[in-house]
């Protein structure tokens, strides 16, 4: 699939511009200058912050957690109010597998990612992976995008104060597939860097 993979995919992300809300304390890795923990530790951190998962939980939050570990964010925990959000918007899109977020332009009140693959062989792995290869056109110093690309889908999944993480994957009626991932408390605050 990896040399289609910009043509047969399609992104789409949300900025906001409202204040934060407070979050609980996260799970924390270590502190920076250290070495970023293994794989397999994220991998079993994942496990025990998706208690009571099944199926493709476990893939998205080790996926997303995995980007996190290397910019020492907290790692994100599964939330089953999340889950059923995503679960519920995944099934209205099924039949026609629209791009479209589940919130009005200007009036999120969640962190949205979502994903459109063509075919049905697109794994959780493999949007988040699309979304955090976002990160090569991100500048941290000036908090910029470069022109013409998107940043926004990495943003969130970095995003400094996102805690909770609920996702859910689609094959449609037309054969491709449609990932939405919700996160709260949500990020890309206008003018805020992400970590
Ligand atoms: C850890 O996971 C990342 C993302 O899946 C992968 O790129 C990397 O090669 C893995 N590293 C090891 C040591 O398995
Ligand atoms: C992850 O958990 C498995 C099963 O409990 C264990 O065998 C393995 O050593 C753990 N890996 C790490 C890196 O902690």
């Amino acid at each position: 699939m990896k040399p289609f993979f910009q043509l047969s995919i399609i992104l789409l992300c949300c900025t906001l511009t409202a204040h934060e809300s407070l979050a609980a304390p996260p799970p924390h890795l270590g502190t920076h200058g250290s070495k970023v923990p293994d794989n397999g530790t994220i991998f079993n951190m994942s496990k025990q912050l998706c208690s009571g998962c099944v199926g493709e939980s476990v893939e998205f939050l080790f996926a997303h957690n995995l980007v996190r570990a290397a910019k020492w964010e907290p790692l994100l925990f599964w939330d089953f109010q999340l889950q059923k959000y995503a679960r519920w918007w995944a099934s209205q899109r099924k039949p026609g597998c629209e791009l479209q977020h589940s919130f009005p332009e200007g009036d999120f009140k969640l962190g949205e990612n979502i994903f459109w693959g063509s075919g049905s062989m697109w794994r959780p792995s493999d949007a988040v992976s699309a979304w955090a290869d976002e990160e090569k056109y991100y500048d941290y110093d000036t908090n910029s995008c470069e022109e013409g690309q998107m940043c926004g889908h990495y943003t969130q999944i970095v995003w400094k104060n996102s805690r909770r993480i609920g996702c859910a994957r689609v094959v449609c009626d037309t054969g491709d597939v449609f990932i939405t991932c919700n996160y709260d408390p949500p990020g890309n605050y206008v003018g805020e860097r992400p970590y």
